[in-house]
């Protein structure tokens, strides 16, 4: 996380401000997307000037979105990031939206259910796809060396080869992350 909010970060908790912060947050994220939305409807509409303004200032909102998740320490490196993104839509997909469509459910709104189960498994799959990102680059990140001389040494075929991180697929066999660094 960001050093430099970090020390704001703890001296917020526990304080109305930070309960500020994150309805700041909250608010601004929502004309974010209505903003980008509306947007697009409005040109759907031949409205342009009404579309460049709203797209203008979603983009404004998105730049506060930003700040005050900075102030919240929120932002993080992309692994972070990945990982945060992962569990946000593993809980929308594994809990928030399932439960929601039963409530749809008792309540007789019967499209409603179906469209939340529906987006839960997005969710679900949107959720493998990030923490599959976050372990690539993981492992990416692993097989690094700052020496341009480093030897990787392919466990399939045996194929050599030189440089700061492995290629991805083997030259020589083909196969994806078959590569070791030579000691
Ligand atoms: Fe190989």
């Amino acid at each position: 996380m960001n050093n430099t909010n970090m020390t704001v970060s703890s001296a917020l908790d526990g304080t109305k401000t930070k309960e500020n912060l994150r309805q700041a947050f909250s608010k601004e994220a929502e004309a974010f997307a209505k903003g980008s939305i509306f947007s697009s409807l409005a040109g759907n509409e031949g409205n342009i000037t009404a579309q460049r303004v709203m797209l203008e200032e979603a983009d404004n909102d998105k730049r506060l979105s930003e700040l005050w998740l900075s102030y919240l320490d929120e932002l993080g490196d992309t692994l972070e990031n990945l990982a945060e993104l992962s569990a946000l839509k593993e809980a929308l997909g594994g809990n928030l939206y399932p439960a929601m469509a039963e409530i749809a459910d008792e309540e007789g709104f019967d499209e409603i259910a179906e469209k939340m189960r529906l987006a839960a498994s997005v969710k679900g799959a949107q959720s493998r796809e990030l923490k599959s990102e976050g372990d690539r680059i993981a492992s990416a990140d692993a097989l690094y060396s700052d020496n341009p001389e480093t030897e990787w040494h392919c466990r399939l075929c045996g194929y050599d080869i030189k440089g700061n991180r492995p290629p991805e697929r083997c030259p020589l066999c083909s196969y994806p992350l078959c590569f070791s660094k030579r000691s």
